[in-house]
Parts: structure tokens; sequence; C-alpha cells
């Protein structure tokens, strides 16, 4: 039976596409989404595309078993090993956050001139300068890869020395080069803060989410797949023991995602 016919179905990492829920929650009030987590995995950064392609594809895989009628990538680390194939091997919409990010950077800048910051899977895929390069080939980008980031997001150290340290380091390269810098990897709006305190007022951050959720409003309108009762929001992690429930509590409560309530799932 399955039991979760017309819900969204996301997944991530760990508690990173959380910023993706807390978008889609405000777009999509009466939306029920089921979040997975795949902490037993975490991180997806340094794993070489076709594992990610595994771990993505059975991610998609279960959603799809329990009857879900939209799956939203939460992870643009999963992006480039699932596009574009997954768009056409399967009968539900499935989609990702880089082209959103792509777009809302290239709308809004200024001088064209766009950094990327991303974990390193993301910055080896060449993903973000491929979407951006196709909307307009004179468009100036810079991508830094930023290990260790992830990690230090699901330890809850969104403004710890350390963490600071490793965003000064990663973020030098942008410095007086570009007016706006996407954040391509969707644990990073947690570092929102720390990112402005280093970088000068000017650059404009886009976080892929806002335009991404609008995608997915539009893709259920065309489909008249819109939900009419009352929205939810379950949180599931394939390794709950490594979610860092003082930071989740924290975290839900900043992204207006509360009550708090995950469950194990063994995929
Ligand atoms: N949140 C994922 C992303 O957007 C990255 C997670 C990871 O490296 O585990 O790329």
């Amino acid at each position: 039976m399955n039991t979760y016919a017309g819900s969204i179905g996301l997944f991530d990492s760990g508690i990173g596409g959380l910023t993706v829920v807390k978008t889609l929650k405000e777009i999509l009030p009466n939306e029920k989404l089921i979040y997975i987590g795949d902490t037993a995995n975490l991180p997806f950064g340094p794993k070489p595309r076709q594992r990610l392609q595994t771990l993505s594809y059975r991610l998609i895989g279960y959603l799809l078993g329990r009857g879900v009628k939209l799956i939203v990538v939460a992870c643009n680390t999963s992006t480039p090993a699932i596009f574009p194939e997954v768009m056409t091997d399967f009968k539900v919409p499935i989609i990702g956050p880089v082209k959103a990010g792509a777009e809302e950077a290239y709308f809004r800048s200024g001088q064209k001139r766009i950094g990327v910051i991303a974990t390193e899977g993301t910055v080896r895929s060449g993903i973000y300068q491929k979407s951006l390069l196709e909307l307009d080939p004179e468009i100036k980008v810079i991508s830094q890869a930023a290990p260790g980031l992830v990690e230090a997001v699901e330890r809850g150290e969104v403004d710890s020395p350390a963490t600071i340290r490793m965003l000064q380091q990663y973020l030098s390269v942008f410095i007086g080069k570009i007016d706006t810098l996407i954040l391509g990897c969707t644990h990073y709006p947690f570092l929102k803060p720390a990112i402005e305190s280093i970088l000068s007022e000017e650059v404009l951050l886009i976080d892929p989410a806002i335009r991404l959720a609008q995608q997915v409003k539009e893709l259920l309108v065309q489909r008249q797949a819109l939900n009419n009762g009352t929205g939810n929001y379950e949180f599931w992690a394939t390794d709950v023991n490594k979610l860092k429930s003082t930071f989740l509590q924290r975290a839900s409560k900043e992204l207006g995602i509360l009550p708090l309530d995950f469950k194990q799932l063994d995929l």
C-alpha cells in the first residue's frame, strides 16, 4: 500500500535540504512533504559520481515506491549524477536546484561576474559553470569547492572560529571579483550570516531554493496536482544517530519548520 500518494518527496545527504523544505513550505503551505536525509552516507561531496548515482537512484526509487507525485532533489551534489537520465526514466517530475540557482544568479547579477561555492563533487562536475554559460557565454564564473563545510553545518558549527577560518580561506578567491555568489550546496544557507560577515555587502547571495520552490509550484499547477488539504512534513534519516538534535531543533525553529520529529529509515 502506498501511503504517500499526492506527497512531494525530497532528499539530501543530511539536514541541508531542510533549507529547501523551508521555501517549499512557504510557497506551497498545503503540500505534504516527505524528506529523507541519507545521513548514513553523509557527506556526498567527496564521493565519486558512480557512487552518488547509486545513492541518489536508491533514494529516488524509494520515494517513487511510496507513490510521491514529484521529487525535489534537495542536493546540488546529486544533481549532476542523476540528470538528465532521471528526467526521462521516471514517471513523475524530478527537479533539482542547479538550473534554478543559475537562472536566479544570471537574472539578478548586474555585472555578470558570478561566484559558485559548492561541494567538491558539484564543482568537479562543472554543472553550475555549464548552466550559467548556457544562459550567457559572456558570464565570468569563478567556482570554489569547500570541503568540510557540510560536516561543520551538520555539527551545528555555523559560526565557530574553525568554520569562519575555513570560510575566509574559501571565499578569498571571490574578493573583488564577483557581484553575485551562488550558495551551491543546500547546507550553505545555514552559513549565510558568516558568509555575509566576510564578503562585502555588495555581493548578492543566491539561495537556489527560492526559485526552485517557484518552479515546483509551476510544475504542480501545470499538472493540476496541487494539494488543497492540510500540509505537513515528515523527516526520515537513514541514520538518526548522526543527527545532532540540539542544532536540528534550533535550525528547524529558525527555518520555521517545527515540530521536529524524525524517524529512522532503513533502506
Ligand atoms: N547538501 C548537499 C548539496 O547541496 C551536499 C551534501 C554533502 O556533501 O553531503 O550539495
